[in-house]
């Protein structure tokens, strides 16, 4: 196994950067599954490495605040090997984060691939537009989408811990 704490359920939230969109969306998660109760490996990472090291750009850091939630802590980091086998779920942003991942993930990878918008009734597989270039209404825009995606993992989530018996 890959030791340190064995959690039945861990999710990856990944995007291009890991700056924007996926430090959100870890951000919220965490906030969520802590709300409902839901142990969970959370993390989240980028598929390119050009932020490695870097805090959430500052405009996610505002918009996460504004709805109470700190993620100024996060440091940016690339997707890795093992990734794919400490987590059970590894989440796309977008469309273009999902293709990566499936071309990285190594043989005998373990992880589930799948887009945040999946379990979002009549939303599957929409992406969480880059608002990297945007301004502060687009991240406004992707942390509404978040918020539904992430409510609708834990949601989904719970189910299937319970399903298994935990
Ligand atoms: P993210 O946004 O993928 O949501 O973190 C981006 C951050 C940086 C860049 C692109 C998107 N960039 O080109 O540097």
């Amino acid at each position: 196994m890959h030791g340190g704490i064995e959690h039945k359920v861990g999710v990856l939230f990944v995007c291009l950067g890991n700056i924007c969109r996926s430090p959100m969306a870890e951000g919220a998660f965490r906030a969520a599954a802590q709300e409902r109760g839901l142990a969970c490996l959370i993390d989240s990472a980028g598929t390119a490495s050009y932020h490695t090291g870097s805090p959430p750009d500052q405009r996610a850091i505002a918009t996460a605040l504004d709805h109470g939630i700190d993620i100024a802590g996060q440091s940016a980091r690339q997707i890795e090997r093992d990734d794919f086998f400490r987590f059970s779920h590894i989440i796309a942003l977008d469309r273009a984060n999902l293709e990566d991942l499936r071309a990285k993930a190594p043989r005998g990878s373990t992880a589930r691939l799948a887009m945040l918008m999946d379990p979002v009734d009549g939303r599957r597989g929409e992406p969480v537009p880059d608002p990297y270039y945007g301004d502060r209404a687009a991240f406004d825009l992707a942390w509404n989408m978040i918020g539904l995606g992430v409510d609708a993992w834990v949601a989904r989530l719970e189910r299937e811990t319970q399903t298994q018996g935990a």
